[in-house]
């Protein structure tokens, strides 16, 4: 079973979403676990402090390296499982990184909260930093979920072939095509008519087509590294 453990201040915000529907499903039917630790349980002093203020002065506080030390100890001491911690300063989340985490045996995610978290315990503790995106979140609970929701819709008899091809799409660096159903025409706008041409061939290549395209015009970074892949390919088969 893959097993996830998220270390918070805030437990009660787990499950949360993951408690229903495919995620919640799956948990239910042993295919993941997810256990909380709450940080706070781990706090020396009768006040159940977590965060002091930061050397060097300035504002907001920073969470203590000994208590965060401790809480991964207790949840996770010879546990050859990835750690992350979330943080708006890790490197940012993608599809590979998904797929490597969910080919181990599971996770530790740290939740990170105010100003930030002591280096010391980054270090000692080889944490991961990870980062779901080019804002500022209050915590990283809501960027855990993230992780966690993407990992477990890829663990084996979770989704079945619902998600194959959103995930050969971005395996390749494509943006996927758009999609179509029902009614042949909405509000004077119809289905572009290759899809009904029931001609196979030509609907895969109008869809890659459209997937180009709308990466090229969205994503110019994934553009660029799937040109350039393409153009590798092209030399190397000859
Ligand atoms: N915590 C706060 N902001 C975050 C972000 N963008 N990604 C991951 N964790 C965070």
């Amino acid at each position: 079973m893959w097993r996830a453990t998220v270390l918070t201040i805030f437990p009660e915000m787990f499950p949360g979403p993951l408690g229903l529907s495919l995620a919640g499903k799956a948990n239910a039917a042993g295919l993941w676990s997810l256990d909380t630790i709450d940080i706070r349980d781990h706090a020396g002093d009768k006040h159940r402090s977590v965060d002091d203020t930061p050397a060097g002065g300035g504002p907001g506080m920073v969470m203590k390296a000994d208590v965060l030390a401790r809480a991964i100890d207790a949840a996770a001491a010879d546990d050859a499982r990835p750690r992350l911690l979330m943080s708006p300063r890790g490197r940012p989340l993608d599809q590979a990184k998904i797929t490597s985490l969910v080919q181990a045996a599971g996770v530790v995610i740290v939740c990170g909260r105010f100003e930030g978290v002591d280096e010391r315990v980054i270090e000692g503790r080889g944490l991961e930093e990870v980062s779901i995106g080019d804002y500022v979140l209050s915590g990283g609970e809501i960027a855990a979920l993230v992780v966690l929701d993407a990992c477990v819709r890829l663990i084996p008899g979770v989704m079945g072939e619902a998600g194959s091809s959103v995930e050969e799409s971005f395996a390749e660096g494509l943006l996927e095509y758009p999609h179509y159903t029902r009614p042949q025409t909405f509000e004077g706008r119809p289905i572009p008519e290759i899809l009904l041409s029931g001609d196979h061939a030509k609907v895969a290549a109008w869809r890659r087509a459209q997937a180009e395209s709308m990466t090229r015009a969205r994503r110019p970074d994934l553009w660029e590294t799937y040109a350039a892949r393409r153009v590798h390919k092209k030399t190397t088969e000859g």
